[in-house]
C-alpha cells in the first residue's frame, strides 16, 4: 500500500470525508455539520489521504486540558491496515501542542472495533450513557465513554 499522508482537513475535503461517513455509519452526519466543524475554533479535523484521496479521518475538540474525539472512520475498502492508528498517533501529536491531560470519547456498546482500537492506545471503559445512541429503526443504543490519561 501506499503511504497514508495525515492532513489538516478543509473544505475541499468534504465531499471525499461524507463518502467515508456514509459507508460507516448508520446515521451519517450531514454536509453542514462537517462546514461548522471546519469553523469551529475549538475543533481540528485529520484526514488520512491515499494517493491524494480521503479514506479516513478524525475529528478532535479540544477544551482546556481535555481533547474529545467526536468522531472517526475509515472508508471499509480501507479498513485493518491501520489507517485509524495513524489518525489516533497524529491525534497525541495535537495534543501535545494543546498540553492535554485527558482523552476521551463515547462510543456504541456494539462496537467492537472501535473499542479495541481505543483499548490498543490504553483507553479504559468509563460509565455508560444509556440510550445515548439513536439508530436508523428508532431503536436506543447505550454509549461507552472511554477515557486516557496522558502524561506529558
Ligand atoms: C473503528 C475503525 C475506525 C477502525 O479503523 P481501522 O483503520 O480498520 O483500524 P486499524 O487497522 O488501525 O486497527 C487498529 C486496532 O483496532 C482493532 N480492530 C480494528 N478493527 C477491528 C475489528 N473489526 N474487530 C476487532 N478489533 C478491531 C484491533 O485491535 C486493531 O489492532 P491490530 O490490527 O494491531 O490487531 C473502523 O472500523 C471504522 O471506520 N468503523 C466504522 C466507523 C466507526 O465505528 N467509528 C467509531 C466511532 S466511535
Amino acid at each position: 500500500m501506499e503511504k497514508i499522508k495525515i492532513e489538516k482537513m478543509t473544505l475541499d475535503d468534504i465531499d471525499e470525508v461524507l463518502e467515508v461517513c456514509k459507508n460507516s455509519f448508520p446515521i451519517p452526519w450531514s454536509r453542514k455539520s462537517f462546514e461548522e466543524e471546519m469553523s469551529n475554533m475549538l475543533a481540528t479535523y485529520l484526514v488520512a489521504k491515499l494517493d491524494d484521496k480521503v479514506v479516513g479521518f478524525i475529528g478532535l475538540w479540544f477544551v482546556m486540558d481535555e481533547c474529545h474525539i467526536t468522531n472517526i472512520a475509515v472508508h471499509n475498502e480501507y479498513r485493518n491496515k491501520h489507517i485509524a492508528t495513524e489518525l489516533v498517533n497524529a491525534m497525541f501529536e495535537y495534543c501535545k501542542e494543546h498540553e492535554t491531560s485527558y482523552v476521551l470519547l463515547e462510543v456504541r456498546s456494539s462496537n467492537v472495533a472501535a473499542k479495541e482500537l481505543y483499548k490498543k492506545f490504553g483507553f479504559k471503559e468509563d460509565v455508560v450513557r444509556k440510550d445515548y445512541y439513536k439508530n436508523p429503526d428508532n431503536t436506543r443504543e447505550d454509549a461507552i465513554v472511554m477515557s486516557l490519561e496522558i502524561r506529558n
